[in-house]
Formats: structure tokens, sequence, C-alpha cells
């Protein structure tokens, strides 16, 4: 049962857990050696639950009641004569904890854990300096411990398991979420990726000469982060950043690190506290916009991440849940390396690292064996339903029509590659049981694509041979009625357009909601060459997407245009290299699926002009009335009901 807390050092972190441990309702004493210093810490305490107090989060009776907890000392020996926990957050010099653990070890009562919030010693070494090795352990805050909610609990080799248990409960009891480190590796968890990702970005400028402006910007557009590599290097310190390097590479850390680590330091630049480090801090944050259109792959950079989140998997120190929850929760990630990975593609992440190892040869290019051996099995990550996480994959083949889960996005795949995906019935109805499945609760948004070299090159003409025309009328609405059902679905519909989409291919394309396509594509309406017309949308299709005019002229002279003839005039939303396809594809999927499920259905319904008259809608809206609860409900239990007009 812990309830005295000895924190050593009134520092950044120490204050800061010193505060958070209060607040959880134990009973504090913070040591630091000068009493200045442990003014210091008091007063960034204070100052800090008074921002909680200004923002309503804690009432000011509370924060004196965590205040009151708090004793302060000079004297190491007082401070955990009667501890049960102790929290060192002291100078990162091994020889100074080292003797401030030698004294703990002789003054602290033999239950007590022995905690170290050092990030860049070693565990074990420093657990060898006292007598309880097995009560000795990591316990790694993050900067500021009042509102960072990740803490890495790492063992050293001789750690018990209890000692583990004792810490991970009580940084769960301090409201945080503790990430246990199996092995005591330099940098633990967030640290290695942190580093690989920011030297990797400063090593391709400093031997690309990429400009660090597109480089962040495109880590903040397309990956999301909320910080680019140069701006956070700053904003954590490039001393600090040099001081965390050199510390890891001498405990073996194998990394080339960028030049500017020692260069910008050296001239004074340590980032946003001096006011310069890449960038000039010296009125404010710098002003770096996310660009969703940077050209720049961010993988160029997050692959190094995702590698070295693969061998802390790999190595034992952590599952692959752990690394992603400990590095979205560290750096504020929108999601973890390996999720990512998984979500690019590992073939793609393996070969980006494949291509850096061929240019460059340094040794931190060797593309972790996890990565490879997952490749080679054929788990490359959502899109093969398993790559570093399960993604539960659901397949099924209707005819000629592969329908796959990978949730959220379901993929509907036409597949009769060697007839170009002509569609005969038996397409028709496969697409049509795919939507069915489709409309599982899992299932976000749909992608239809053909296999092979086209989407599909039409209307299947074999069909066509002595078709009587009251055939031909049935066929046509058969058609159509199925293209409306797609273009009418629930959930938005993307075609991912990979090569030939004609006649009735570029009608079922047309469909869909939006259009990406392949710069391979073609699109045309060659029914004409054939003497007959469009018989599933594109008469009605064409001129409300291009106008009446391109419209026209596509139908009356059946020509192929490309892709980016297609783009300019209206027919598709986006054209991207062939080999990015799918992965562009999957990222704007990803992003829909990202957004309200029931306003994405509305929208569709409205921009269809799908009959959505003033009284369905007035219809949905008077449910949101109190009377009508009351109306219904009353009725049900046969009572009279009171309206009250609200
Ligand atoms: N219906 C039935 N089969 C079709 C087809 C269609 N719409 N489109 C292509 N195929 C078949 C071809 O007959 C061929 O089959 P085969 O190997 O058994 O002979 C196979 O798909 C490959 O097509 P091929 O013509 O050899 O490929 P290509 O690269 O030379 O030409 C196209 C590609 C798309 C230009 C050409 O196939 C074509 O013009 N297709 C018809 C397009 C059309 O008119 N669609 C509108 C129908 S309403």
């Amino acid at each position: 049962m812990i309830r005295r807390i000895a924190v050593l050092g009134a520092g950044t972190m120490g204050h800061g857990i010193a505060q958070v441990a209060a607040m959880a309702g134990y009973n504090v004493i913070m040591r630091d050696i000068k009493e200045e210093f442990v003014q210091s810490g008091l007063n960034r305490i204070r100052a800090s639950l008074e921002k909680f107090v200004k923002k309503g989060k804690m009432s000011e009776e509370e924060m004196n009641e965590v205040l009151s907890r708090i004793k302060t000392t000079l004297d190491l020996e007082e401070a955990v004569r009667y501890a049960d926990f102790v929290i060192e957050a002291i100078p990162e010099v091994f020889d100074i904890k080292a003797d401030t653990f030698r004294t703990v070890d002789r003054v602290a009562p033999r239950h007590a854990v022995m905690a170290t919030n050092t990030s860049s010693l070693p565990i074990t070494e420093l657990a060898a300096v006292t007598s309880r090795p097995d009560k000795f352990v990591g316990m790694h805050f993050f900067n500021p411990p009042q509102l960072m909610k990740l803490v890495e609990v790492v063992r050293g080799a001789k750690t018990s398991d209890e000692t583990v248990n004792i810490t991970v409960e009580l940084a769960k009891s301090m409201g945080k979420v503790p990430v246990v480190v199996a092995k005591d590796v330099p940098g633990f968890i967030v640290n290695r990726v942190l580093v690989r990702w920011l030297n990797e970005a400063c090593l391709i400028m400093e031997r690309e000469g990429v400009d660090k402006l597109l480089i962040d910007a495109a880590l903040k557009g397309k990956a999301d982060l909320p910080m680019g590599a140069f701006e956070l290097s700053d904003f954590i310190g490039l001393d600090v950043m040099r001081d965390i390097i050199d510390a890891m590479v001498q405990r073996g850390f194998i990394l080339t690190p960028c030049k500017s680590w020692k260069e910008l330091p050296e001239g004074g630049k340590l980032g946003r506290k001096s006011g310069q480090g890449f960038y000039d801090w010296s009125s404010g944050r710098p002003n770096i916009p996310a660009d969703p259109d940077a050209p720049f792959d961010p993988l160029e950079v997050l692959s190094m991440a995702i590698n070295e989140a693969a061998w802390l998997v790999r190595s034992g120190v952590a599952s692959a849940e752990d690394v992603d929850k400990a590095v979205v929760l560290g750096l504020n990630f929108p999601k973890g390396p390996l999720k990512m990975a998984d979500e690019i593609g590992l073939d793609r992440v393996k070969a980006v690292i494949e291509a850096k190892k061929e240019k460059y040869g340094l040794p931190e290019y060797e593309v972790d064996p996890l990565i490879a051996e997952k490749v080679d099995r054929g788990e490359l990550g959502v899109k093969s339903g398993r790559g570093f996480f399960d993604y539960g994959l659901k397949e099924k083949e209707f005819g000629s029509v592969l329908y796959r889960e990978t949730p959220p996005i379901a993929w509907i795949i036409v597949n009769r590659p060697d007839k170009l995906n002509a569609i005969n019935t038996d397409v028709v109805e496969g697409i049509m049981s795919s939507l069915d499945e489709a409309e599982s609760e899992a299932i976000r948004v749909v992608v239809i694509t053909g296999e092979g070299r086209a989407f599909s090159a039409g209307a299947d003409v074999t069909m066509f041979k002595e078709l009587k025309p009251i055939e031909a009328f049935e066929l046509s609405k058969r058609l159509n009625e199925a293209f409306r059902r797609i273009r009418e679905f629930r959930k938005p519909v993307i075609a991912m357009v990979n090569g030939f989409a004609l006649g009735g291919g570029l009608e079922l394309a047309m469909a869909c909601d939006l259009r990406i396509a392949s710069d391979r594509a073609q699109f045309g309406q060659p029914e004409i060459t054939l003497g007959i017309i469009t018989g599933a949308g594109g008469s009605y299709r064409l001129p409300e997407l291009v106008g009446i005019a391109k419209a026209k002229e596509l139908l009356f002279t059946g020509d192929l245009i490309g892709a980016d003839e297609a783009l300019r005039i209206g027919l598709v939303n986006r054209v991207v290299p062939h080999d990015k396809l799918e992965e562009e594809t999957r990222s704007l999927a990803m992003k829909i699926a990202e957004r309200p499920a029931k306003a994405l259905e509305i929208y569709k319904a409205l921009l269809n002009g799908t009959k959505l008259d003033a009284e369905t809608l007035a219809f949905g809206l008077v449910f949101g009335t109190e009377d009508s609860k009351e109306g219904i409900n009353f009725f049900l239990e046969k009572m009279k009901p009171e309206f009250k007009g609200i």
C-alpha cells in the first residue's frame, strides 16, 4: 500500500511528478539540493494548480488540499526515510544518480520501491548500485507530467514482477497510462521512435537538399502529425536532442546522427528556448502550414519510425499495441507507427527502406526482419486483412465479383480480367450481393474496382447478340436499377478506376459518388460504334458530370479519352500514378470513413437529389420534439398524453 511518495528533484520533471502524485491523494515529500530549487518547484506547482482552478477543473479548496500534501526538504535521508515509493528526477548524470540511490537504498524502508525517471541511463546499471535491484524500476514520465498521460514503466534486468505491478498501479492511480517496457533498451520506446524519424528528416534535408519546410508541411498535411520533424526538434530543444542521441548511440543504438544536432547548438541555436533553431522562433511559433498536396512522401521519414517500432516488437520490448499506444500518447501521433504501416502497406514500407539502403548503405537502413517476414507471408496490413494487427479480413466470391472487407472499407472487385471485366448479369448480381454485405455496421465506405488492366470495358457485348428489343429493355432496366442502388447506397461509394472504363463500365463508375483514376485509365461511351446507345445511365449521368456539350461529343463520337482529359472535364475527382492508386484510394476512403456516417448519408441523399421531400424532412424533425415522445409513449401505455408544445 503506497501512501508516501518521495520525489527527488524539484526541476521540470520533479515538480510536475510531485504535483501529479499529490493530486492523486498521496503524501509527497519533494527534495532538492538548494532551497531556491525547492521554492521554485513549489511555485511552479502552485501556478499550475491555479490554472486548473481558473479552468474550473479544481476548486480552490482542493488546490489547498493538494498543496498541503506536499512537504519539502533539502535532506535526502529525511525525504526517503518513511517513503513507500521513491521517484528520482535529478540531472541525467550517472554518478549523481548512483550516489543518490546508494543513500536511498541505505535509508528507505525495505519495502520501498525505487524508481528513476531517467530517459537515457540504463536502469539495470543504476539498480546495481543498490542492494535491492528487484525493487528498482524505471518510471519515465513525459514533459509536462501534469498533462502528458504516458508513463513508460521500464524493467531492469532484475526488476521483479511485483515491482512492475506496483509501479503500473501507481501510474494508473495518478491518472496516467502506463506502458511496460519489458527490456531496458536505450531510449525505451518513445525516444527510439522519436530519434529515428527526426534524424531521418534531418538527414534527408542535409544530404538531398530537400527543404525542411516542405518536409514538415508534408508530415503535417499528409501524415496528420501535430508538428513537423524540424518544428518538433526545435520545440524539444536541439541540445536536448543532441544529448538524447549521444546517450543512445553511446549505448549501442545504431544511428548516423545528422550534423545539425551538433552544429546548431554549438552556434547557440537551441530551438524554441533560444529563439533560433531550425526555424526562427524569436517572434513565436513559426508558421508551418500543413499541406496535404506537398510534393514529399512522409513515408520517406516515417518509415524509419515504423522500422524501429517493428524492432521493439520483435525484440520483445513491448507488444505492437503497446508500442503504438506509447507513441500516440508520448508524441501526440494521430495513430501509432505500426497502425500507420498497416494502412500504408508493409510492402511499401519495406520498399522505401530498401531504396534507402540501396542508395546510402547505412546500417540503420536494414529492413527489420519482422517487416520482411510479414511481407513474405502476405501480411501486408489492412489491405490483406492482417499486418501488425488483425483486421478480421472477410472475403467472399459472388460469381465473377470478389467482395473483400478491410473495415472500415469494403472492396468490390469485378473479377473477369481476361474479358476486361465486361459486365454480364452475373457481374451485376455479384455487385448487388456485395452491397448487401457492405450494409454491415463495420463498413463505412465502399470501393468498386476491377481486376487486371480494366475497370470494366463495358457491357458484355456477347449478351447483345440476338437480343430481342424486349430483352434489351429488360436488361437496360435491370442495369439502371442496379446502378441506381449504388448511387443511393447509404454509404459513400468510390470508383477506383484502374484502367479502361468504357460503356457500361463508365456508367458503373459514374454511378459511384467519387471517381479516382489511375493515370493509365481511359474513358469513353463507345456504344455508338456498335450501332446502339447507352443503356445504364450514360445519357443522363455523363451530362450531369461534364456538361451537355462535352457529353454530346463523347456520346456522338464514341471516342476514348485519357485520365488527364477526364480530370479536366470533371469526369473524375483525381488522377494518381498507377502504382499509387490503391494507396491514394485507401487514404481518401479512410478520411471519409472517419466522418460522421449519418451526415454522409444525408449529404448523399441531398446531392443525389433523392426525393427527400419536405414531408420526409419534417417527419424526421418532429421526432425531436418532447410532444412526440409523450404522444407515442402514452399511446402505447394507453394513457392520455399532455402536450406541452415543445
Ligand atoms: N464485352 C465482351 N468482351 C469484351 C469486351 C466487352 N465489352 N471488352 C473486351 N472484351 C474481351 C475481348 O473480346 C477479349 O476477349 P478474347 O481474349 O476472348 O478475345 C478480351 O476482353 C481482351 O480485349 P482485347 O480487345 O483483346 O483488348 P485490347 O487491349 O486489344 O482492346 C478495348 C481493349 C477496350 C479497346 C477493346 O477490348 C474494346 O474496344 N472493347 C469493347 C469496348 C466497348 O465497346 N464497350 C461498350 C460495350 S456497350
